[in-house]
């Protein structure tokens, strides 16, 4: 298979992933609910990664990391700590529904959403300083859009939100792993991110990174092996936000996952997502009904492409691509707000998505697929 859809989960995962996870399951107990071998070595195995994701993230320490489901449910404890009904928030035009469908649970937010033109990190930075006021309760941005990958100015948003007292929620989504993420130099609330994309952990995995001055509100209320006779979820993080036995071998297979990202370094495997994107986007330039939906300034831009064939509907050619071994997606990707900037709601896009594992053979196959697109 021609795996593109890397922008939802990376398929291809370094080996020792598999591995890790095979071995949790026989080897790790509970951690935290025993004194004997098989529970300390889940408590040891959850606190590595923990430590490894702080490195990696640029957070305080172990005990700021949290670990959750998926970037959705991280979310939801960042947003859910900090907003609250009646508040006003400042979001940025390329937020996920897992964003904005939380905000729409919330009763009387006004919500408002900082974007005037596509893919100028100029033009994002001052809308989002027109747009913060002394009202504004918490600016949500992601640092990537998953539909076109384009990169936001992430660091001059934070500093903004310094300047005005603004708690910042980053969505790390489709930044982690690939890009610098760094929770206490931006001074973040919160940054949250799944384990199962550019981390290359499993799916059921995700991370909220907490800055030094983050107290969330527990989403989920239970048993954490912790200050049991309380009937309150205990003060300190990771604790209060971690109830319920762990996924273990989730964590597990996202510390292997994590470790091979700092092996190779993000800085590597960016070119290298870069190169791949550079190389497609030539090909398909070639193509005349081919629209391609990128950045001009390709220093803004990471390892998705997105764009239409002319005439064609969007899905319909992704199933027809599917049904040749090229797996890409097609629609809205989850994001309507990113589509109004760019005037693609109602085509949606098709999206082309890499990652470490991507192969110059895989972008190139995508290519002379659509080139042959008479065969569609
Ligand atoms: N949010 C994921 C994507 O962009 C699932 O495909």
């Amino acid at each position: 298979m021609i795996y593109l859809d890397s922008a939802a989960t990376s398929l291809q995962k370094p080996p020792e992933v598999a591995r890790a996870m095979a071995q949790a399951v026989s080897r790790y107990a509970s951690p935290g609910r025993g004194g004997y071998s098989a529970s300390a070595a889940a408590a040891e195995c959850a606190f590595r990664c923990r430590t490894e994701l702080a490195g990696l993230l640029g957070a305080a320490g172990p005990e700021q990391i949290i670990f959750t489901s998926s970037a959705t449910h991280g979310l939801n404890i960042a947003i859910r700590s900090l907003v609250s009904s009646g508040d006003q928030v400042v979001i940025s035009g390329y937020e996920h529904n897992a964003v904005t469908r939380t905000l729409e649970s919330i009763p009387n937010l006004e919500v408002r959403v900082a974007a005037t033109k596509l893919f100028s990190q100029e033009a994002d930075l001052e809308a989002f300083r027109s747009q913060i006021d002394r009202q504004t309760k918490a600016v949500i941005c992601t640092h990537v859009s998953n539909v076109f990958g384009y990169i936001l100015p992430i660091g001059e948003i934070a500093t903004l939100c310094r300047e005005r007292g603004v708690p910042l929620i980053v969505d790390a989504s489709q930044s982690a792993g690939v890009l610098p993420v760094k929770t206490e130099e931006w001074k973040a609330a919160y940054v949250a991110m799944p384990g199962h994309k550019g981390l290359y952990g499993p799916q059921g995995t995700g991370i909220l990174a907490c800055g030094k001055e983050s107290n969330p509100t527990p989403l989920l209320t239970g048993g954490t092996g912790s200050e049991s006779r309380m009937q309150q979820m205990p003060s300190y993080l990771p604790d209060s936000q971690e109830a319920g036995t762990h996924n273990m071998p989730g964590i597990a297979g996202l510390h292997a996952g994590v470790q091979f990202v700092r092996r190779i370094g993000t800085e590597r495997i960016l070119a290298h997502e870069r190169q791949l994107i550079r190389t497609l986007a030539e090909q398909l330039n070639m193509l005349p009904d081919v629209k391609l939906y990128l950045p001009g300034n390709r220093a803004v831009q990471s390892g998705v492409l997105s764009f239409r064939i002319e005439g064609r509907d969007c899905e319909t050619v992704s199933e027809q691509l599917g049904q040749r071994g090229i797996a890409l997606r097609a629609g809205l990707h989850c994001a309507p707000l990113a589509h109004q900037l760019a005037g693609t709601s109602e085509t949606g896009t098709i999206r082309a998505s890499v990652s470490a594992f991507s192969r110059q053979m895989d972008v190139m196959a995508l290519a002379a697929a659509l080139r042959n697109k008479m065969e569609i």
